[in-house]
């Protein structure tokens, strides 16, 4: 049985020198949510794109449950919904007009999850799209999505407009999509989000793919950094394989680590410490690293 719901292989999309995406291999499983990261102009847009059938790769391929993206678009849409970043509706319609426009696009729609959907939401869905907020715009490209029961959520930035309270109830519909076996592919700069609802995370820096995997596997990658104080003498801890940065203020002694702490911290152990604090790179440290030293878009 095959337990991929996308299956991405080679897949490059240049425009004349520039690579938007660049050999790009990558499965979504089934019933994931999959955050698709990377700094501004990294590819993410392009990729989606691509999965969707709008532009046309200079090679490689895109899968969907089966179905080539690109020959068999019209099979590959009956099975997912997208929102993109900015939501382009037609402005003379209401919101609720809107919603039953989509749903027949999205074919299966649960009408009551999706009445539920508007309350939490807060949208008032007999206002023309025109009068909407750009915030209110999105929320109705995400209720339609959410409300349908297409097995792949292809969301592209989805929250970008929302307030902190309607990002919440995006979360927790996504948690609920999730448990109702839905995949979820969701690009995303905002790294709470990511933290909260992703199980696999992928990076992208210039069209390439640098990371791939659960935020617990790339905490690993970064170092954890150890703080401990002692009574007596500090210990020398500058001979331990991957001990980094470490500094001696009064009785503290602050260091980083990458790899195993076994031997850190049994030496430290040895000299009696009064204190101990471990702490793993906050979401943003990790991202910055994987974001940094980007090179110049040719
Ligand atoms: N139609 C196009 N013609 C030329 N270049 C393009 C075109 N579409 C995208 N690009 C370029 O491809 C690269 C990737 O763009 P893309 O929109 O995929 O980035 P992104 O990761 O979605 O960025 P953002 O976080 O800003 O949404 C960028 O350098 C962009 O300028
Ligand atoms: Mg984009």
């Amino acid at each position: 049985m095959d337990h991929s719901a996308v299956k991405i292989k080679g897949l490059t999309k240049r425009y004349g020198e520039l690579a938007a995406l660049d050999n790009l291999s990558l499965d979504v499983n089934k019933g994931e949510i999959l955050g698709y990261l990377g700094p501004n102009g990294s590819g993410k847009t392009t990729t989606i794109r691509l999965m969707l059938g709008m532009i046309r790769p200079t090679s490689g391929t895109v899968s969907i449950f089966g179905h080539d993206a690109q020959t068999e678009k019209d099979i590959v849409h009956t099975s997912l919904a997208y929102v993109p970043g900015e939501a382009n509706l037609w402005p003379s319609l209401t919101g609720i007009e809107t919603l039953h426009l989509l749903a027949k696009v999205h074919g299966q729609v649960d009408l009551d999850y999706r009445r539920k959907l508007i309350k939490r939401f807060e949208l008032e869905p007999n206002r023309k799209v025109r009068t909407y907020s750009k915030g209110n715009k999105q929320k109705i490209a995400l209720i339609a999505a959410l409300a349908s029961r297409a097995e792949l959520l292809i969301l592209d930035e989805p929250t970008s407009g929302l307030d902190p309270l309607m990002e919440q109830v995006f979360r927790e519909a996504a948690v609920e999509a999730k448990s109702r076996g839905q995949t979820i592919f969701l690009s995303s700069h905002i790294l709470g989000e990511v933290e909260a609802l992703c199980d696999r995370i992928a990076v992208l820096r210039s069209g390439k793919l640098v990371e791939l995997g659960s935020l617990e596997q790339m905490r690993h990658l970064s170092s954890l950094t150890i703080e401990a104080s002692f009574k007596g003498r500090i210990p020398d801890v500058n001979h331990i394989k991957g001990v980094s940065n470490v500094e001696i203020n009064g009785n503290s002694l602050v260091c980083q680590i990458n790899g195993s702490i076994d031997e850190l911290l049994s030496v430290i152990a040895k000299a009696r410490p009064l204190t101990l604090i471990s702490r793993e790179p906050s979401l943003e440290e990790l991202f910055l690293a994987l974001y940094g030293n980007q090179p110049e878009a040719n």
